[in-house]
C-alpha cells in the first residue's frame, strides 16, 4: 500500500504535476442542541460558504469537515474533542460557542498539540494566563466587546447601570469589562445580577430586582434562547422607557432578530460585526449568504466564515505540518466582512473594530442596526499571557 502511494506521489512529480491530493479533516466542535443550538448552526453555515469561496486555494487537496455536537456542556465537548483528536485524527480542530466549553477543551488541546480555531466562545483566559500557542481566536474576546461598551455608557452621560447576564463564565466576563471602563470613566455599577445558566425560563423576578436598584441603564449579556425569552420579558414589563437597555451586541443578533421583532428597537448594542458595513467582502459575503441559505447572515455566520479562511490559508501554507499550521495561522490576515483585523502575537487573540449601534426601524421595515460610535483596532491586555511576539 505504502509502496503503491510512493511510486504514485513520484511518477506525478516526475511527470512535473502534484503529488496526490490530500484530504484534510476539520473537527467542527459546536452545539447542535441547547440554548446556543441556533449559533452553531450559523457558524457551521457561515464556515460551508467560507470552503465554498476559498478551499480552491488548496489545489487539488480538499477539507471535510466533521461536525460534533457539544451541547453546550463542558465535559461533552471534551469528550468529543478527544474522539476527533484520538480517533477521526483531525487536522484541526474549529468552532467552540461556549466560554465555559472552550474552558474545559483547553488542557486537551494545548497537550496534544492540535491547532484550533475558536469562532466564537470569548473566554478572555484562553487568550490571557491560560492562553496556548495552539489556541487562535478569530471571533472577538468577551471583554473586548464590552469594555468599549462601558466607555460609551460614561462618554453619553450614564452615571448608574445595574447588569444582568447568565451565570457563567462568559456572563461574568461580560460584565466584568464594561465595569472595569465604565468605573474608571466615572460611573457606578449599583449591581450584578446573575441568572442561572441554560435554566432561566422566567426573567421576571430579576427585571424586578434590576429596577429596585433605581439605575439609569441596564447593561445585559445573553445570546440564544436566553436573548429571545430576556427581550420579549425585558418588554412585556413595559422597561423600554424607564430602564433603557444597553448589551452585548449577540443580544439582538441578526439571527433571531426577527424572532424578538419590536422588543429590539431601541436598544443600543456593542459588536465586532454589522450586517450593514460598507466594503466589497461585505457585500460579496451577505450576497452569497442570502442566495445560499435565504436570509441576512449574522455575527455568528461571518466567525464561520473567517475561520474556514484562515484554515484554508494556513493549510496551504503547511500541508499537513501542525507546528508550521501555527505559525501561519497567527500571521495571516485578510479583509473580512467585518472589516481589518489581525491576531496579537502576544495572546492570539484577535485586535478588531468595535461598533455601537442602535437597532431601528429600516425601510424595507426589517430591524438594523444604526451605527452610533466606532472603537478602532481594539485589543486586549495579555492578561498573563506570554506567547514569543
Ligand atoms: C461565550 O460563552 O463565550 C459566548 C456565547 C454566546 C455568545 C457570545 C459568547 O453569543
Amino acid at each position: 500500500m505504502r509502496k503503491r502511494y510512493l511510486a504514485v506521489a513520484l511518477a506525478a512529480l516526475l511527470a512535473g504535476g502534484s503529488a496526490a491530493a490530500r484530504e484534510y479533516r476539520v473537527g467542527l466542535l459546536l452545539p447542535y442542541s441547547g440554548v446556543y443550538a441556533a449559533l452553531g448552526k450559523e457558524i457551521q453555515a457561515g464556515f460551508e460558504l467560507g470552503l465554498e469561496h476559498y478551499g480552491g486555494e488548496l489545489g487539488e487537496d480538499t477539507v471535510t469537515i466533521l461536525p460534533e455536537d457539544t451541547e453546550v456542556k463542558p465535559p461533552v465537548g471534551l469528550t468529543k474533542a478527544k474522539k476527533l483528536v484520538l480517533q477521526d485524527r483531525v487536522d484541526v480542530l474549529a468552532g467552540l460557542v461556549s466560554s465555559g466549553v472552550l474552558a474545559a477543551v483547553r488542557d486537551f488541546v494545548d497537550a496534544a498539540r492540535v491547532p484550533l480555531i475558536v469562532a466564537n466562545a470569548g473566554n478572555i483566559h484562553a487568550t490571557g494566563e491560560k492562553c496556548s500557542r495552539y489556541i487562535i481566536r478569530v471571533s472577538f474576546s468577551n471583554a473586548q466587546i464590552t469594555r468599549p461598551m462601558g466607555r460609551y455608557l460614561a462618554e453619553i452621560g450614564v452615571k448608574t447601570v445595574v447588569a444582568m447576564a447568565p451565570d457563567y463564565a462568559a456572563g461574568h466576563q461580560d460584565v466584568e469589562a464594561m465595569k472595569g471602563a465604565f468605573e474608571a470613566a466615572g460611573g457606578k455599577v449599583l449591581k450584578e445580577i446573575y441568572t442561572p445558566f441554560r435554566k432561566t425560563k422566567d426573567f421576571g423576578p430579576y427585571l424586578t430586582e434590576a429596577q429596585a436598584t433605581g439605575a439609569e441603564a441596564l447593561f445585559v449579556f445573553y445570546a440564544g434562547g436566553e436573548a429571545i425569552g430576556f427581550m420579549k420579558q425585558y418588554a412585556s414589563f413595559g422597561l423600554r422607557d424607564k430602564l433603557p437597555l444597553y448589551a452585548a451586541g449577540f443580544l439582538t443578533s441578526q439571527l433571531y432578530r426577527e424572532a424578538i421583532g419590536e422588543p429590539a428597537l431601541g436598544s443600543v448594542n456593542s459588536l465586532h460585526y454589522l450586517t450593514t458595513l460598507d466594503n466589497p467582502e461585505n457585500a460579496r459575503f451577505q450576497k452569497a449568504f442570502q442566495e445560499k441559505y435565504g436570509r441576512v447572515a449574522s455575527e455568528f455566520a461571518v466567525q464561520g466564515y473567517d475561520a474556514a479562511r484562515l484554515i484554508v490559508a494556513a493549510l496551504a501554507a503547511s500541508r499537513g505540518d501542525k507546528e508550521k499550521f501555527v505559525d501561519a495561522a497567527r500571521t495571516t490576515t485578510f479583509a473580512s466582512p467585518r472589516g481589518p483585523w489581525r491576531i496579537d502575537p502576544r495572546t492570539n487573540n484577535i485586535v478588531q473594530n468595535i461598533y455601537i449601534y442602535e437597532i431601528v426601524k429600516g425601510e424595507d421595515g426589517r430591524l438594523v442596526e444604526k451605527l452610533l460610535e466606532t472603537y478602532e483596532n481594539e485589543q486586549d491586555p495579555p492578561n498573563g499571557c506570554r506567547l514569543a511576539g
